[in-house]
């Protein structure tokens, strides 16, 4: 039953845990710079990496003792090594790579896609995993449909051709006025809205399992200069007070999540799959994984909320099953801030 300690420090969470078989979660810190990051409108990448230098010893140390563990009990550190921002990512990985070294542990450099994916083996009581499954990764900086037919094996079948699903929802709550993050604002005004106020376009690209969500936001984006005229418009410009902010919201959710589940059902009975699993940190949009539960005719896994975004326990899960195949990573190991799932 190997124990891993794990890190995450791609984007602005620094996040730690201790995973024990792959599948228990014996503790699992996740410090957010989310709040800090609202003063910019999004992430900075600079200051997200010094907040991570500030905070990471004791995520670490918090998550060891969580768990009621000390490092002589850990068999393996894991870190995620990318996507991600570089000065973000390098934080976590010399930290893991310092335990390592101090405690002559293997060391094992985690893709922060396949924790997404991983995250899906952490649902409690969930069923063995029988595959081919269809995994559906939406977050702030990717949306990929890829086919997995065993532990690590993936095979890409599209993915966003511009924006991705949480970029979207990001860049339409500046717009319109709502606070970073920008899912979970748009979801929460939404609420309130009429899904069917606005009609906007959905970009199906037929025969392709490609997305695009440009198209969808510049929509957004003309709808409300038609709103506010003379107003002059760019990604810094202040934000705007419009009354029909909720309908704004359902509307643009609701074209989102049509095309995303629409193409990923479709895929998913093109490759005759056994279940659709959806991760990331826009499978925490209650609308969409609703939708999924209406339209998939097969079973949909979605994460808990707390495991959607960005966390260690998912790169621990996706560590354990690396481990197991005999992964070790040298001190030397890079971070590889474009690192493509496949
Ligand atoms: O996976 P994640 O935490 O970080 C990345 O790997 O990018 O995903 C963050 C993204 C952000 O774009 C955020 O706006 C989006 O997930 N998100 C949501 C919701 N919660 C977070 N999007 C839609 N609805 C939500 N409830
Ligand atoms: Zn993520």
């Amino acid at each position: 039953m190997p124990r891993i300690l794990s890190i995450e420090s791609s984007c602005d969470e620094t996040a730690a845990a201790v995973i024990a078989d792959g599948r228990t979660i014996l503790s699992n810190i996740v410090a957010s710079q989310a709040a800090k990051h609202a003063q910019y409108g999004g992430v900075f990448p600079e200051v997200a990496s010094r907040m991570h230098v500030e905070v990471i010893y004791q995520v670490v140390h918090q998550a060891l003792t969580d768990a009621h563990l000390d490092l002589g009990d850990i068999d393996a550190i894991a870190a995620t090594r990318g996507p991600g921002l570089p000065g973000s990512l390098v934080v976590g990985l010399n930290m893991a790579k310092g335990l390592a070294l101090g405690r002559n542990l293997p060391l094992i450099g985690v893709n922060h896609l396949e924790g997404h994916v991983y995250s899906l083996w952490l649902v409690e009581g969930a069923p063995e995993v029988r595959f081919p499954v269809l995994c559906l990764i939406v977050s702030g900086g990717h949306t990929e449909l890829i086919l997995m037919t065993g532990h690590g094996q993936y095979r890409r079948l599209g993915g966003t051709l511009d924006d991705a699903a949480g970029e979207a929802f990001d860049k339409v709550a500046r717009l319109l006025g709502l606070p970073y993050p920008g899912g979970p604002s748009v979801e929460k005004a939404a609420q309130g809205g009429n899904p069917a106020g606005f009609r906007f376009p959905r970009a199906w690209l037929e025969g392709t399992h490609d997305f695009s969500f440009s198209g969808l936001k510049t929509a957004v984006l003309y709808e409300v200069r038609k709103q506010k005229p003379g107003v002059p418009f760019g990604p810094d410009s202040p934000p705007l007070d419009l009354t029909q902010v909720p309908d704004l919201a359902a509307s643009f959710q609701t074209a989102l999540i049509d095309v995303l589940v629409g193409k990923t059902v479709a895929a998913a009975q093109a490759y005759g799959v056994t279940e659709i699993f959806v991760a990331g940190g826009v499978s925490a949009n209650r609308a969409l994984k609703g939708e999924f539960e209406r339209r998939a005719a097969c079973p949909v896994r979605v994460p808990p909320l707390f495991l959607c975004t960005d966390n260690a326990a998912m790169t621990g899960a996706a560590a354990n099953f690396r481990y197991l195949a005999g992964q070790r990573d040298a001190l030397d190991m890079d971070v590889l801030p474009n690192w493509r799932l496949v």
